[in-house]
């Protein structure tokens, strides 16, 4: 347990927020992270998505990015209604400081670290991500990495496999459940 009590990482309000850059893994281990602690799933993303009636590609064309940065905040502080969650936060929410105090407040933060040359090999550009096409994708990715680094748990996820990253998240968490994971053969 790293000398981590449950308590301080927040793990006793049952809420764990796995953050990262676009594309490296929030959704897929987190669906499946959810799967092993019996809780549930929720992408952040879709959410937002599903309440708007549009995607974020559209949300960012029409609106704007900070008014997408709004809906995402009320999105987030909405789950305070809720326990027992696994959440994949989009790519920026935990870059907002405001945002990071809510977490933190929230549950467990576990940030995703994976290396930009790896989730290049992962993502394209397919026009749903309205800032992986930016330029400055390097320049974002840098700018991020300290912010990201604020949360309760960091891992190195580049060249782990999402069961793996999963196992090593419930090992770090002090989840009982980790037992009971059964890594596929
Ligand atoms: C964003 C990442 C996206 C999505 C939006 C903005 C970002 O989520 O929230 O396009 O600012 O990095 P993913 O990290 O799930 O791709």
């Amino acid at each position: 347990m790293l000398g981590l009590s449950l308590e301080k990482i927040g793990m006793d309000k049952k809420r764990v927020f796995l953050v990262g850059f676009m594309g490296a893994g929030k959704s897929t281990v987190g669906s499946l992270l959810a799967g092993a602690l019996g809780w549930e799933f929720i992408d952040l993303d879709q959410a937002i998505e599903k309440q708007q009636g549009k995607a974020i590609r559209e949300i960012f064309e029409a609106e704007g990015e900070p008014e997408f940065r709004r809906i995402e905040t009320a999105m987030l502080n909405a789950l305070a209604s809720k326990s027992q969650i696994v959440v994949a936060l989009g790519g920026g929410a935990f870059a907002q400081a405001s945002n990071r105090a809510s977490i933190a407040r929230l549950g467990t933060s576990v940030f995703l670290d994976c290396r930009l040359e790896v989730i290049l090999t992962r993502c394209t550009d397919d026009g749903t991500r309205p800032l992986f096409r930016s330029s400055q994708l390097r320049e974002l990715f840098a700018v991020r990495q300290p912010l990201y680094s604020e949360s309760d748990l960091c891992i190195d996820v580049s060249e782990m496999a999402p069961y793996q990253i999963v196992h090593s998240i419930l090992e770090q968490l002090g989840s009982n459940r980790n037992e009971t994971f059964i890594l596929p053969s």
